[in-house]
């Protein structure tokens, strides 16, 4: 009995945990204030002087002038505005799929493209220029030089397609333009293809940069919009005009090339860059506890039903429960998650946040590593307990209860403890999908700092310090549950 209340107290404690974390997540989130009409804007926040995350009075913000194009855009709908930041390669299907209404990403018009969305008037023109090392400053490259050379580019973008037509090269495609950098300074690719506009913000000592392909090879930027949204399309278009005769597209450009120019502070220490950005940390820990406890609930529940399936009578249950198990622990979670936000958006029109898709993607997967544990637990508990209890005349249901189960639990606690610490390292993977969690704010500072380094290892420090204080309270849950053990 006494167990049984316990059981309660671990899991009020959850329930009070959530309660106080949910709340904080559901303000930061994208449900802004109910009632008003909302725009989702997609974009890589990867790009400036378009789109470029910034620490402003302490707070990670996403400014550049297509941002400041989207405000205006919005202010002429009367909606509020809600940015989405990923992945570049990510924005096309996110619009198609519905989970953002526009995006606005210095993306070029190409044909290709257009037979997938809509794009406006184009707003923004600029050219193609190559980035080397400083040190490699005299060769200036033009594109008929990169053949064969190792080049860095970013995925899904038109200069991944220029890359792929130089003869022989070597290409590095990345998700983010920052990437892009860190791997032209650590030399492993010796070039990279962006647009001027975008070089232009990291044209400094350790990196030189070389104009290349001639002016006729232009990049122009226009606004993604869905097919068939013709009211948002003409909307965007009206604005963009409106900017355009109030010459307020150059101003916007020149406003956010400032923004870009004052640079962070470099050499900072790492407990320099940990202060300076522990409010990203922060956030990043809300979320990475919400993922994990909501993550293990749910993995909990589906556990335990995969478990009794397994141990069923009937067979076909017995056979899913199987199927499950091994599905689930044969296939990677990175799959799993990308089927879940991707693949149902896409095929099904099924869309997930991505918080929701994170917790979805953790319990379904920790459910079956559950499933598992439990099961063990229970098989292990010897069957003359279950005989002792039924003979003693308990039915089965008040036998598993109260014998089997209680003995199983305590035998399996450390191995559920285990699969907990799993579940907070692993939540790290749902960063991918844009889920702001501690390692995806770890890649926001190494964005913002260019130190590859510092940001990682704050970031570990921070895994480390919860999964330790996590298993010190397991292990004393568990000498609590064992003490009945040594009479
Ligand atoms: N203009 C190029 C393209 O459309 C690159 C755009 C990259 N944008 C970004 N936000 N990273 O492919």
């Amino acid at each position: 009995m006494k167990l049984i209340s316990r059981y309660t107290m671990v899991l009020l404690a959850f329930v009070v945990l959530l309660t106080t974390v949910a709340p904080v997540a559901l303000a930061t989130g994208t449900t802004g204030n109910s009632g008003s009409k909302k725009l989702v804007l997609g974009t890589s926040a990867d790009f400036a002087p378009y789109e470029f995350h910034k620490v402003i009075d302490g707070k990670d913000q996403i400014v550049g002038f297509d941002i400041s194009i989207a405000k205006e855009i919005a202010a002429d709908l009367g909606a509020e505005l809600v940015i989405e930041d990923m992945g570049f390669d990510g924005l096309l299907p996110a619009l198609q799929s519905g989970r953002v209404d526009m995006v606005i990403s210095g993306m070029t018009p190409t044909d290709e493209r257009k037979q997938s969305i809509d794009f406006s008037d184009t707003y923004y023109k600029s050219k193609q220029v190559i980035m080397i090392r400083n040190a490699d400053k005299d060769k200036y490259p033009t594109m008929a030089d990169l053949e064969n050379e190792k080049i860095g580019v970013q995925k899904g973008s038109i200069q991944e397609t220029i890359g792929q037509g130089i003869p022989g090269a070597k290409l590095t495609a990345l998700d983010k333009i920052s990437d892009i950098v860190l791997q032209l300074q650590t030399n492993r690719v010796n070039a990279a293809i962006v647009e001027d506009t975008v070089a232009a913000g990291y044209l400094d000592d350790v990196i030189g940069l070389a104009p290349a392909i001639p002016d006729e090879e232009q990049a122009e930027a226009a606004i993604g919009i869905r097919k068939g949204n013709t009211e948002l399309l003409n909307a965007v278009n009206g604005t963009l005009e409106r900017l355009k005769s109030e010459n307020k597209i150059d101003q916007l450009v020149t406003e956010a090339s400032q923004l870009m120019a004052d640079k962070v502070k470099k050499d900072q220490n790492i407990f320099q860059v940990f202060w300076e950005y522990k409010s990203f940390y922060a956030t990043g820990v809300g979320y990475t506890l919400l993922l994990s406890a909501l993550g293990v609930i749910f993995g909990v529940i589906i556990g335990l039903i995969i478990c009794l399936f397994r141990l069923h009578d009937v067979s076909i249950l017995r056979w899913i429960g199987t199927a499950y198990v091994e599905v689930i622990r044969g296939t990677p979670m990175l799959v799993q998650l990308m089927i879940i936000y991707y693949g149902l958006a896409l095929t099904f029109g099924i869309t997930f946040s991505p918080l929701q898709a994170g917790i979805i993607t953790l319990s379904i997967n920790s459910g079956a590593y559950l499933a598992e544990i439990f099961r063990a637990g229970i098989k292990g508990v010897d069957r003359g307990q279950l005989e002792a209890a039924r003979s003693l005349g308990m039915g089965r249901g008040a036998a598993m209860r109260f014998i089997v189960l209680p003995q199983a639990f305590k035998a399996v606690l450390p191995a559920i403890g285990n699969e907990f610490v799993t579940i907070i390292k692993e939540s790290s993977i749902i960063s991918v999908i844009g889920m702001v969690d501690i390692m995806y704010q770890a890649s926001v500072v190494k964005n913002i700092t260019y130190q590859g380094m510092s940001p990682f290892l704050i970031a570990a420090a921070i895994y480390f310090v919860l999964t330790f204080i996590l298993s010190k309270l397991l292990g004393r849950l568990e000498r609590k549950l064992s003490a009945s053990d040594r009479r």
